[in-house]
């Protein structure tokens, strides 16, 4: 029983080995190598297929990212966060991941309304990460057309964050069972994506002491975490 026990701890270190480097190297060498041919003179067609490599090579990376974070999360001791009381990175962290989406979605309108007041006891690249997977979820699975609203706030000891869309409400049983890992409902197949991304949030929100809720209904869809201020 010990060996077969060694043996999976084992495998499932190789595992997340390589998929955090042995993956990533070769993906690094693609994308540099694609920086170099875009120095170059190319017709037009070729610069479109090397952005176009560009782009993939970003998309495997985060799918590499969400695998890695599964695999962590799934068969490690859990995502890791280092909490500290730095509130001004977090609001900045929680800008630079509403500006990256504007610059991912430009055709999209994204409201922002951040007022962080009292330190917060978090991992501040974590929770840009939960941000980015929610905005990211409200613009792939919500009504093309209408504005995604991000909320932020500290308040009664708590700290919120929320992503609202408008879009087809999400039935009760898919509801239920949206913060599994590889959970997707009704998506065309044109999205793609491992149905791994509410997975990494609720990890995340539970290794900040906090929980994730969701609700959805005919005039909007709203996921919201909320965090004790400080971890007890
Ligand atoms: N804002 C939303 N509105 C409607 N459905 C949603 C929303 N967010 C998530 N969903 C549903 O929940 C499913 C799971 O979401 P999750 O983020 O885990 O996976 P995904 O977005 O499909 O893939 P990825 O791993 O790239 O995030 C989605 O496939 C979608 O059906
Ligand atoms: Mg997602």
């Amino acid at each position: 029983m010990l060996v077969i026990e060694q043996e999976t701890a084992a495998l499932r270190e190789e595992f997340i080995a390589v998929l955090g480097h042995d993956l990533r190297n070769p993906l690094a060498s693609i994308d540099a190598g694609a920086k170099i041919l875009l120095k170059t003179p190319l017709t037009d067609q070729a610069t479109a297929v090397v952005q176009l490599m560009q782009k993939s090579v970003v998309r495997i990376s985060a799918m590499i990212n969400d695998v890695l974070d599964f695999a962590r999360g799934r068969l490690g001791a859990g995502i890791g966060v280092t909490l500290s009381a730095a509130d001004t990175s977090l609001m900045e962290t929680l800008h630079q991941v509403i500006a990256e989406l504007r610059t991912s979605a430009p055709s999209r309108a994204i409201e922002a309304d951040i007022v962080l007041t009292e330190a917060i006891n978090c991992d501040a690249g974590r929770l840009g990460q939960l941000l980015s997977n929610l905005l990211g979820n409200a613009l792939t699975h919500g009504a093309d057309n209408s504005p995604v609203r991000v909320r932020a706030a500290t308040e009664g000891g708590m700290f919120t964050l929320s992503v609202a869309n408008i879009g087809e409400t999400i039935t009760p049983a898919a509801l239920k069972q949206m913060f599994q890992p590889f959970f997707r409902g009704g998506v065309r197949p044109s999205q793609q994506g491992l149905g791994l991304g509410l997975y990494i949030v609720s990890e995340i929100a539970r290794a900040h002491g906090g929980a994730m809720t969701a609700v959805s209904e005919a005039h909007e869809t709203r996921f919201t975490f909320r965090m004790p201020l400080q971890k007890s």
